[in-house]
């Protein structure tokens, strides 16, 4: 089976990619990805010479360049994971995530439909449900209600998947994951950014009072259980992805200073992001029932493994805080509160 892998050069598209040709010698991969500031082809050093791979790179909301692929490539199942990814660049500046989480989308799912695609997985987030109080958990058919563009951004293109099921029983179904962590993750997020900082003894940043609460998953799993998607996921239908394991910031940040034994004086309140939902947590019931997947990786476990790995990649680190991530760090946290006050202005 011929399958292509959108976004296959970030975070948890090469985990998928490098999970699948580990596990499965029946498939092979196209990974198309447009290599912006979070793709990297270091993260897929593994697989660069697997003859079950191929890289092409191009935009999802370029017909032309997505036409182009399909025509060389003649694949049989598309997993959309192409997408601008981080809440406060979407704060920033919004033009991208409606580009490519939007338009992208559309194209990719126009083209496959024109295809003949057999299956199309559009890769979601538990973000789309909005935020939580104390109590309960997202269900897959909790109403969406996203509050940052990145979310506003990732609802609109499940809708548009969802859609194409509806109106042309296009054979589309979306997955919606909770909080990923482990390696190659772009430090830019909280975990990564954590471990990055206290490994150069610089201050770990935690937004307004460090009690909002996320779901933490492996990306490893992740992948088992989009893996399992492609081969198990029906038409039409929506499928939570979750660990169970929940965490306030201040938790996660503590848990890792531990780890890497490291003082809690590093921890450094910073001023919160605008619109920061307070919680996340998913029900993966209907995964757990129909399909047999769990979450397998401990909290704990995970992370010891993901500190460990950037502890032990200096090189990669290297190549990721280049000139274009120190300005960013310089915007969002340097210059925090004056970057946040022009922004609401
Ligand atoms: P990432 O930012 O690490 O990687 C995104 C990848 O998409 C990069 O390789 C980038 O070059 C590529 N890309 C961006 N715009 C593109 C375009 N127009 N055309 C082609 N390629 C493009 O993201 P990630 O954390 O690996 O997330 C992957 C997917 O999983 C996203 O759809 C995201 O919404 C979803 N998701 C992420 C999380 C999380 O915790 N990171 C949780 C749930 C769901
Ligand atoms: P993030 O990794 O950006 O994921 P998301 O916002 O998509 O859930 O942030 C996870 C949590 O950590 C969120 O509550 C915001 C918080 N956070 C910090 O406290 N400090 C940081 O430097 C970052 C990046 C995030």
């Amino acid at each position: 089976m011929k399958v292509l892998v959108t976004g296959g050069a970030g975070f948890i598209g090469s985990s998928f990619i490098r999970y699948v040709l580990r596990n499965r010698e029946d498939i092979e991969i196209v990974n198309f990805d447009k290599l912006t500031y979070a793709g990297n082809l270091r993260n897929l050093e593994e697989v660069s010479t697997d003859p079950r791979y191929a890289f092409v790179r191009g935009d999802i909301a370029e017909p032309d360049h997505v036409g182009a692929v399909f025509q060389q490539h003649h694949p049989e199942v598309v997993v959309n994971f192409a997408a601008e990814t981080h809440v406060d660049r979407s704060i920033e500046d919004t033009t991208p995530f409606l580009r490519t989480n939007v338009a992208g989308t559309q194209c990719l799912l126009e083209q496959s439909r024109r295809s003949g695609i057999t299956k199309f997985i559009q890769i979601s987030t538990d973000e789309v449900y909005g935020s939580l109080g104390t109590q309960g958990a997202f269900r897959e058919d909790t109403p969406l209600d996203p509050s940052s563009p990145y979310s506003a951004s990732k609802a609109s293109a499940d809708i548009w998947t969802l859609s194409y099921f509806k109106t042309f029983g296009f054979p589309a179904l979306v997955t919606r994951c909770s909080n990923n962590y482990g390696p190659f993750q772009f430090p830019e997020k909280l975990i990564p950014v954590l471990v990055t900082n206290a490994m150069e003894g610089r201050m770990l940043p935690i937004y307004g009072d460090g009690l909002n609460v996320r779901e933490w998953i492996f990306a490893d799993e992740h992948s088992r259980a989009v893996l399992m998607a492609l081969d198990l996921g029906r038409a039409g239908e929506v499928y939570n992805i979750g660990s169970g394991h929940e965490k306030t910031n201040l938790e996660v940040v503590r848990e890792v200073l531990r780890i890497m034994g490291k003082p809690e004086s590093l921890i450094q309140f910073v001023k919160d992001r605008p619109g920061h939902d307070r919680r996340y947590a998913i029900d993966c019931s209907k995964i757990q029932r129909e399909w047999g997947w769990q979450s397998a990786v401990g909290f704990g476990a995970g992370l010891a493994e993901t500190i460990a790995w950037y502890q032990s990649r200096q090189d990669w680190i290297q190549g990721i805080k280049d000139a274009s991530y120190l300005s960013y760090y310089d915007r969002m946290y340097t210059r925090r509160d004056e970057t946040l006050s022009r922004l609401n202005r």
